[in-house]
């Protein structure tokens, strides 16, 4: 089997983990590029250095040229502008669509084969723009938004429960902002579900009351870890979460991750790109698993696509 090739377009705080994740999991050959002179290549040397202590052997190259991401099989972009405390990833949209133009423009004449995995911000405003651009199947072009949102709703879960987080399962659906739709009725610590557990543990009405409030503490997560930094937003769990997916794809796993995939009817949604379990295999989203929702969260989720659509449209 060929080596894989895998190429990170931003190699800013969430790339450069990226890159050293890749090399930890020998996923392939990695190449960084930023426009950045110096950048893109201090790291990769720093990260190939440390090879023969970590024990990873593969090619690792920093670059400021499109032509080096030639023949990738994934690409993950983070290129863009992270937040500052006070805004919201939606303020981002003017200044990281520029650039994302950019970005798509170049996978599309250098890695014209490539499954793109999108996680610059406004996710789902960017990786909309990026199929637009490439023209890439839907398929190929995926954001990266509900394994880490999931993963936060499900940290927050074992913390409240005292269980590892290894036995939780959590989902979110819907857009990556403040309206995003965590799936209570469906968390589970292997395989019992969290509400009633959480009733046990405090009755029904407070269980309730602490689901809201983890519910609620996941919606703002990522403005949570803005908060702290002050500099940027979070970019360990980001990073993590699009190797998942990145993983899935290069080893076709098949693993069901909840992805921001393209909708044509799913869920009741035309034409938009928004979180949903999807099925990621060497073909990218192969399948999008579909479930009924209840009356709650179809509210929800439709409350979450009305504004993915409200900041789609306000770049057309
Ligand atoms: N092409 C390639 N890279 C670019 C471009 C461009 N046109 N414009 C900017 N960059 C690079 C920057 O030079 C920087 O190195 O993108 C990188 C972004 O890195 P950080 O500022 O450290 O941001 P990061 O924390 O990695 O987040 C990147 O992901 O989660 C989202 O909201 C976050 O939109 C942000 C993105």
């Amino acid at each position: 089997m060929a080596r894989k090739k895998i190429s990170l377009i931003g190699g800013g705080q969430i790339g450069g983990v990226l890159a050293q994740l890749c090399a930890l999991r020998e996923l392939g050959d990695v190449v960084l590029f930023d426009i950045v002179e110096g950048l893109p290549q201090g790291k990769m040397l720093d990260i190939a250095e440390v090879g023969p202590v970590d024990r990873y052997d593969v090619n690792l190259k920093g670059t400021n040229s499109y032509e080096d991401i030639k023949d990738s099989d994934v690409v993950i972009v983070t290129a863009g502008l992270p937040r500052k405390p006070g805004m919201s990833r939606d303020d981002l949209i003017e200044v990281n669509s520029k650039i994302m133009t950019t970005v798509a423009e170049g996978i599309k004449t250098y890695a014209p084969n490539s499954i793109i995995i999108v996680i610059s911000n406004p996710l789902d405003a960017m990786v909309t723009l990026c199929q637009k651009i490439t023209g890439f199947p839907y398929s190929r072009v995926i954001g990266q938004a509900g394994v880490l949102d999931s993963a936060r709703f499900a940290t927050f879960i074992a913390w409240e429960l005292g269980v590892s987080v290894k036995d939780v399962t959590a989902m979110t659906l819907g857009g990556h902002g403040d309206d995003m739709v965590p799936l209570v009725r469906y968390a589970s610590v292997n395989g019992i579900p969290v509400v009633e557990l959480l009733e046990q543990k405090y009755g029904a009405e407070k269980g309730k009351e602490v689901m809201e409030a983890m519910v609620k503490r996941t919606r703002g997560a990522g403005g949570e870890v803005v908060a702290l930094l002050k500099t940027g937003s979070a970019f360990y769990s980001p990073a993590s979460s699009a190797i998942a997916m990145a993983e899935s794809i290069l080893k076709d796993q098949k693993r069901v991750l909840p992805a921001c995939c393209f909708l044509q009817g799913e869920f009741g949604v035309d034409g938009y790109y928004v979180g949903v379990p999807a099925v990621l295999g060497e073909k990218g989203v192969e399948n999008i698993i579909q479930f009924k929702l209840d009356a709650e969260e179809q509210a929800m989720m439709d409350k979450s696509v009305a504004a993915v659509k409200g900041l789609v449209d306000s770049m057309k």
